[in-house]
């Protein structure tokens, strides 16, 4: 994510994915053993924070009834080495939606590594959360000349490449988490899904990945910069989260429950309301820039100006948008996981 905050002023969108989650994380922490002396919730992917205080809001305040007013409540932030911590720690302490306000015995920590490994001590989660993250791969599995995602590739095994990645990682996810999980705990999570008929996501995905192939033509990058430029992210169908419970591979785990959604899209909202196509395209540029900016500027070459690029990339997705306004088209996926062991 772009760091220096601009994710935490850029994730309306994600902000409105994550709503469709919180009433089954209310309902986890209303429910989950609470016998621990100091409750463990890990974030599994936090970012900046932004996004992380409705939800850790919502789960401490279905806890504290449960737990009274003195035990402890530890809230991992989990996110990469690379991620802006600050911006997290800076909006706990000093913003009104910080989820500290008015709330007593809340712990904050943050780990900076992977969460396809683990990364809390064994049976110290009582309540798991992750929003808008999963759908991030450990690694590019393979070269994606053609487009910016692999999934949207025309090639075939580059696709097959793809769902194996998403395969491993989500495997990995919950093999880590099933080591972490405290019996009787529950994990809510809510990432890019995929529909039956299409992906989803086509329309930004490939706005944004034109936009770049403009920004080449006109010479700002090569065009070989360009065959590197993959961005390690797809959504999984509800077969696809099913597998590593059906084969055998997680064990202490049980899904509960898992549904494939449309996205909400609130800025295609706000358009219908004030007819302005021109901020409609900005807003869809500044998150797309937020969120995939820094993954796609990666692959360019060692020395270029990357905020450069990246404003021109930003100012041609405004305007390819701005001229042709409509709706987003996406998945989200709710999945609800029980730790049993
Ligand atoms: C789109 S942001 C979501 C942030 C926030 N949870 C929200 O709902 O807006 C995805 C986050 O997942 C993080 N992420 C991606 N891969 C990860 C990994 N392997 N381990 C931990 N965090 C990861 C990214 O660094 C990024 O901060």
């Amino acid at each position: 994510m772009q760091g220096g905050g601009f994710y935490n002023r850029n994730s309306g969108l994600q902000a409105a994915n994550l709503g469709s989650a919180l009433p089954l994380l209310a309902a986890a922490a209303a429910d989950i053993a609470v016998d621990a002396a100091t409750i463990g919730i890990a974030d599994y992917g936090a970012s900046q924070g932004r996004n992380s205080m409705v939800p850790m809001a919502a789960a401490i305040d279905a806890l504290r009834p449960r737990i009274g007013p003195d035990r402890p409540i530890v809230v991992s932030h989990i996110d990469l080495p690379s991620n802006d911590f600050a911006s997290l720690f800076t909006l706990l302490d000093e913003d009104q939606s910080s989820y500290l306000a008015g709330r007593a015995e809340v712990y904050p920590v943050a780990i900076g590594r992977s969460h396809y490994g683990q990364v809390l001590p064994r049976g110290s989660v009582d309540l798991g959360w992750s929003s808008n993250a999963l759908h991030w791969m450990s690694r590019n599995p393979c070269a994606v000349p053609d487009h910016g995602w692999g999934v949207f590739s025309a090639d075939a095994a580059v696709r097959d490449a793809v769902d194996t990645q998403l395969d491993t990682d989500w495997a990995n996810f919950l093999i880590a988490r099933s080591h972490e999980m405290r019996p009787g705990g529950r994990l809510i999570c809510q990432f890019m899904g995929r529909g039956e008929e299409s992906h989803g996501f086509e329309w930004m995905a490939g706005a944004f990945w034109q936009s770049w192939v403009d920004v080449a033509n006109a010479g700002l990058v090569t065009h070989a910069e360009l065959a590197r430029i993959s961005a390690p992210s797809a959504g999984r169908s509800v077969k696809q989260i099913e597998a590593p419970f059906r084969d055998g591979r997680v064990a202490g785990l049980k899904l509960v429950d898992v549904a494939v959604v449309p996205t909400p899209d609130p800025y295609w909202e706000a358009y219908l309301q004030n007819g302005d196509a021109a901020q409609l395209g900005q807003m869809w540029a500044n998150m797309m820039r937020a969120a995939n900016g820094p993954s796609f500027a990666a692959a360019l070459d060692a020395g270029r100006d990357h905020s450069l690029v990246l404003d021109a990339v930003t100012a041609c997705l405004a305007a390819r948008i701005a001229a042709d306004p409509q709706q987003n088209r996406s998945y989200n996926v709710i999945v609800s996981i029980a730790a049993t062991k």
